[in-house]
């Protein structure tokens, strides 16, 4: 479904991502964990074809991500939300789908948002909701769209770690019913494991070369440094957490982030 061969990406000097190599499948739920700066937003941008790569490829079912996007087979959820402000959360969520030129289902949008916890809020507009609520309208706009894979990155930055929980048992079960490729970036390592099939796990931080550097990063791209298969049982629920496998699994991938670090 998604392949990604020995893709690098540079901006200007700095090199963000370095010969990354990965194979998602067909309903796979993917998990991208590392620290700030590694390259994550980048991967997922160039998966969706908003990035290009400066050397290696990107296919979205044997195509070109910007032809995926283009026929509306990618959905995305940003780190910032990126809501329209003069829209209400109802129109925001059905316009991207109106855009792509889909049969409308007004009735499917409601239900998403009641089902993201915004019951109520159709008509409210981004300015009257907070952080979270933009962030859970973003949410139903990218699964309302229909697309078949789901690029999100730190879509639940935003909110409080029991509304967190509660959105990741709500992600997997329209996973489930909806069978979409995901790729899911997060700081989290529990969150990254809860929800992942497999979790793969990011280091780098680069920096431009030079006199001029800005000094912030050790010049070291982001590559992907090890990978975990997390075979915790589906469906998933908060009783997850206190299973012995799941903190098992979750020091595992602490492990490598660590070791790497
Ligand atoms: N448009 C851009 N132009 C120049 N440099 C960029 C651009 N986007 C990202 N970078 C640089 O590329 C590197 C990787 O950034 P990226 O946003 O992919 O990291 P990230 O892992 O998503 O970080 P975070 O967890 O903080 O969101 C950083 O050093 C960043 O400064
Ligand atoms: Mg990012």
């Amino acid at each position: 479904m998604i392949d990604v061969r020995n893709l690098s990406v540079s901006y200007g000097d700095l090199r963000a991502l370095d010969d990354v190599s990965v194979d998602i499948a067909d309903g796979e739920f993917v998990t991208v964990v590392g620290p700030s700066g590694c390259g994550k937003t980048t991967l997922l941008r160039t998966i969706g074809g908003l990035e290009s790569p400066t050397t290696g490829r990107v296919r979205v079912d044997g195509d070109p991500p910007e032809v995926a996007q283009s026929d509306a087979r990618l959905g995305f959820v940003f780190q910032d939300h990126t809501l329209l402000p003069w829209k209400t959360a109802l129109e925001n969520v059905t316009f991207l789908r109106r855009m792509a030129g889909k049969e409308p289902d007004s009735e499917g949008a409601r239900d998403l948002l009641a089902t993201t916890g915004l019951d109520g809020f159709e008509d409210a507009r981004p300015a009257e909701l907070s952080g979270g609520m933009k962030q859970r309208v973003a949410i139903a706009r990218a699964i309302h769209l229909g697309a078949d894979v789901l690029l999100m990155d730190e879509p639940f930055g935003e909110l409080d770690e029991i509304t967190r929980d509660e959105m990741g048992v709500e992600i997997l079960r329209l996973w489930r019913e909806n069978r979409k490729t995901v790729v899911f970036v997060t700081h989290s390592v529990p969150e990254a494991v809860f929800l992942g099939d497999r979790c793969l796990v990011v280091s780098g931080a680069p920096a431009v070369d030079g006199p001029t550097s800005p000094a912030s990063g050790t010049g070291a791209p982001g590559r992907i440094v090890a990978e975990f298969d997390i075979d915790l049982p589906r469906p998933r629920d908060e009783s997850v957490f206190g299973s012995e496998a799941f903190g098992r699994a979750v020091a595992e991938v602490r492990g490598a982030l660590h070791d790497d670090a």
